[in-house]
């Protein structure tokens, strides 16, 4: 173990808040599997060996909490699943899994396949256009229409904006040391009200609509709404707003910053471009992959992969335990911070070579070889494992597919080198801008 020492009060508290990324990687740099540091008053443990993240994420996961921070999304996710604790997690995500098994993922392919298709017959013969937002608003769209039957293309742009900046203040708060209570008027806390206000009003013409006209569909928002607990009871319909904004927000933004990263990356690597567009070619008969076309375009998936490999959307999973525990031979005591990153995980020297490079070859069948669990892990694990995984990987594999197949991409700015952006998830800081050209 070694121990990050700092003589101000601080602790690393300003270091990690200007580059988390940059901080992060000196743990890394360390070659220790595990760094110990103090951000203002509070005790880290930053964990970089795979089977000490295993031990807290899987094995040992009844001793750990979330991170307590995370409840500055209180306000906006509520009790939810992403930040719900045992007993009630336990409970939802009884009710929210059974809504993305492979039977529920074939009829949102199909949804986000029409989608897709809407929305690229709207863009134009060449122009430019800001990749990033179109995967938002997109992706947006597709979570709206196939978990809640909900045509938000009114309020797009207004769910949008209000959810990013939401986020933006969170990420604030999070960061920051001294921060104004949420009564007091500030500006920023009205800023966050605001915007906390827009979302509920939205959600909630969506929750009454299905209410009132008592229609029965095959999906999550369905689900939730005649779900019962032993006793009979429904959920209340503060649960279900907290687990609809919470489906909202962690289904969207993410898979849409995964997406920006591989165009980027495809842009800038033309021979996995240029073989990508082959396989799409070859295997995609219509305008948009079928689910079963893109069962074959392995190559996509691999580009995809390892897209996330370089850019984790979660790119740091925090923990805290409920009591002293050991895992290993590190002992960790009650409320201090776990931090365990994708992000670093995923650059380890001691598993890939040329960690910083983009070889989709590095996957075979979807799958990294000779690399032990816990060292490739995008979509987290343990009983708190992303439940849109595969909801995730068919929407993108959609959404990439039929973007290859319809257009030429090239970079606005061939010189254009992105920031990386890590709020809660890992954004590209000024979005994507590219020229795109129809290509029949
Ligand atoms: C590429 C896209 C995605 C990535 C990389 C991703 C990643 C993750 C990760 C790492 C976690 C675990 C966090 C932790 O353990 O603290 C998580 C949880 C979660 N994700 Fe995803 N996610 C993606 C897409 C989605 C989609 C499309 C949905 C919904 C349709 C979704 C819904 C959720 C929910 C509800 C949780 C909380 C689960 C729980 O605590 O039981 N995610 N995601």
């Amino acid at each position: 173990m070694y121990h990050l020492k700092s003589r101000t009060p601080m602790g690393q508290l300003n270091s990690f808040r200007k580059d988390p990324l940059a901080f992060l990687e000196r743990g890394l740099d360390t070659g220790e599997d595990v760094v110990r540091f103090r951000l203002a008053n509070k005790r880290v443990t930053l964990i970089m060996d795979p089977d000490l993240i295993k031990q807290v994420l899987v094995v040992k996961e009844d001793a750990f909490q979330r991170f307590k921070p995370y409840k500055e999304l209180a306000p906006l996710l509520g009790q939810g699943l992403l930040l719900s604790e045992k007993p009630l997690h336990k409970q939802q995500r009884k009710i929210v899994q059974p809504s993305f098994t492979p039977r529920h993922i074939l009829t949102y392919g199909e949804e986000m396949r029409r989608k897709t298709i809407d929305s690229l017959r709207g863009w134009g013969k060449k122009e430019k256009r800001l990749l990033s937002d179109d995967f938002m608003s997109l992706t947006l769209e597709i979570i709206a229409s196939t978990m809640f039957g909900a045509d938000v293309l009114d309020g797009k742009e207004q769910v949008g904006r209000s959810l990013e900046e939401a986020m933006e203040l969170i990420t604030k708060r999070v960061r920051s040391f001294f921060k104004a209570p949420k009564f007091i008027k500030t500006k920023e806390n009205q800023q966050f009200q605001k915007a906390i206000d827009t979302l509920d009003e939205v959600i909630m013409k969506i929750i009454l609509n299905r209410k009132k006209t008592g229609n029965r569909s095959n999906d999550l928002l369905d689900t939730l709404l005649y779900s019962q607990d032993s006793e009979g009871h429904r959920m209340s319909d503060r649960q279900l707003r907290d687990e609809v904004m919470t489906i909202f927000l962690a289904g969207h933004e993410t898979t849409a910053t995964a997406l920006t990263w591989t165009m980027y990356l495809l842009l800038t690597h033309p021979e996995s471009y240029l073989k990508l567009q082959a396989e799409v070619d070859e295997l995609c008969r219509e305008e948009v992959p079928t689910m079963e076309e893109i069962k074959e375009m392995t190559f996509m998936r691999d580009v995809f992969l390892e897209s996330m490999r370089l850019y984790p959307p979660a790119w740091l999973i925090n923990r805290m335990p409920i009591e002293n525990i050991q895992v290993g031979d590190v002992g960790l005591r009650t409320g201090e911070t776990i931090m365990i990153s994708p992000y670093l995980m995923h650059r380890h020297p001691a598993y890939f070579d040329n960690p910083e490079k983009f070889i989709p070859a590095r996957f075979k069948q979807g799958k990294l070889l000779n690399v032990p669990d816990f060292v490739y892990f995008p979509f987290g694990g343990g009983s708190r494992i992303c439940v849109g995984k595969h909801f995730a990987m068919t929407e993108s594999m959609i959404l990439l597919g039929a973007l290859i197949k319809n257009f030429h991409f090239t970079l606005s700015d061939i010189e254009y080198i992105p920031e990386k952006f890590p709020l809660v998830t890992l954004r590209m800081k000024d979005g994507l801008l590219v020229h795109s050209e129809r290509r029949f």
